[in-house]
């Protein structure tokens, strides 16, 4: 068990530890010679499902950086994969999917698969966070693990790939509302099934990604996403964070009626602005923007000592990127943030 006296447990819990816990989205991955190493020959959706590599990859960003949490490697569209869902993930491009969902049809044969299948086959999901945990355990550090939101789940699934406006996903939601309400119902319970099996194997809280929930219009986000997102995460028995980037014009929202106990804020508003918006009751989370990691030591000090002074403001503080970590940024400069924060 991590100790509940975990930095990033308390500050879940609106507690102050003396310093703030960081940890950093997408810490896991390319930026690391270690991991590009381990990754050689084995596609990305295989190494998720492998549960050694897997919680080999989650611990290599722990050990090098000293950061406040592990983020559990895996992917937000792994529960498809394991629904069986035909997916890859393109090296360079992101999720590709054999047959979007576009039409009624499309819609009734996916949600015809029961979210318990996802459950019944999350066995290497299971054991990765168990032997990550077996490890983190030594020293007190908590696995976060995660899902996707369904409408960014559904914004690839829709479209068939990766895109820019979500267009096709953000059209089907207004074009066919009970295809949309029964498609991002479905992937509201398979994000949870995925959520549960990670849970279950000892992850200590878990964030929900709605990354690309920006592309909507609060009115939008409210009637036809929160909903979903907020059944997906509900009564579950960890701490939820829920991140999205460009939320602000909605970051209330974000907090799903307080069911969220943090909320993740992009590099684009200030935190005390949004420490005003979510009010007493919620932790934020956020928000070094990821272009600095590559500006000059002192740039980037000046505007993490201002992020954290900024922090003060909330109830509680979990130092993270705006957004994930550059693939080319200089694994050396997130040591050195980790450092400073742990210093201030
Ligand atoms: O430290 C971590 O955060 C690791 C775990 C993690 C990955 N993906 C590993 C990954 C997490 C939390 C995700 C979530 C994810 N996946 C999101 C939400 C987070 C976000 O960034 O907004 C999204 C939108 C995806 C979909 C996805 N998967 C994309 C857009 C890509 C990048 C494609 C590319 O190559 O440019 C992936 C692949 C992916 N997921 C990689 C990693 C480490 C790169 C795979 C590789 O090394 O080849």
């Amino acid at each position: 068990m991590p100790s509940a006296d975990a930095p990033l447990l308390r500050a879940l819990r609106a507690d102050r530890p003396e310093t703030a816990p960081i940890w950093f989205m997408r810490q896991a991955g390319r930026s690391l010679p270690e991991y590009r190493e381990l990754r050689v020959g084995t596609r990305m959706l295989d190494a998720c499902l492998t549960p050694d590599l897997a919680a080999e990859i989650t611990l290599q960003p722990v050990r090098r950086h000293g950061v406040d949490a592990g983020i559990f490697f895996s992917d937000i569209v792994v529960p498809l994969r394991l629904a069986g869902v035909e997916v890859e993930i393109e090296p360079g491009r992101g999720p590709v999917f054999a047959s979007p969902i576009r039409t009624a049809e499309d819609v009734a044969r996916v949600t015809a698969i029961d979210p318990a299948e996802v459950a019944a086959a999350a066995e290497p999901v299971r054991e990765a966070v168990r032997l990550t945990v077996a490890e983190l355990d030594a020293s007190g550090t908590p696995l976060i693990g995660f899902a996707g939101a369904p409408f960014t789940l559904a914004a690839y699934l829709v479209e068939g790939g990766p895109s820019k406006e979500h267009l096709r996903a953000r059209a089907m939601m207004q074009a066919d509302p009970d295809a949309w309400h029964r498609l991002a119902g479905w992937l509201s319970g398979v994000s949870r099934a995925f959520l549960q099996a990670q849970i279950e194997a000892g992850a200590a809280a878990v964030q929900l990604f709605d990354s690309w929930a920006g592309s909507l219009n609060p009115d939008v986000f409210r009637r036809f996403v929160a909903p979903h997102s907020k059944a997906a995460v509900q009564d579950l028995p960890v701490p939820v964070i829920h991140f999205g980037v460009g939320t602000g014009p909605f970051l209330g929202d974000m907090r799903l009626d307080g069911v969220a106990s943090a909320v993740g804020v992009d590099w684009r508003l200030p935190l005390d602005e949004a420490a005003a918006v979510v009010g007493p009751d919620t932790t934020l989370q956020g928000n070094i923007d990821p272009a600095l990691l590559g500006a000059p030591w002192e740039v980037l000090e000046a505007h993490v000592r201002d992020i954290v002074e900024r922090g003060r403001t909330a109830r509680a503080h979990i130092v993270n990127l705006g957004h994930g970590v550059p693939p080319e940024t200089d694994p050396a400069v997130l040591t050195r943030v980790v450092e400073l924060v742990h210093s201030l």
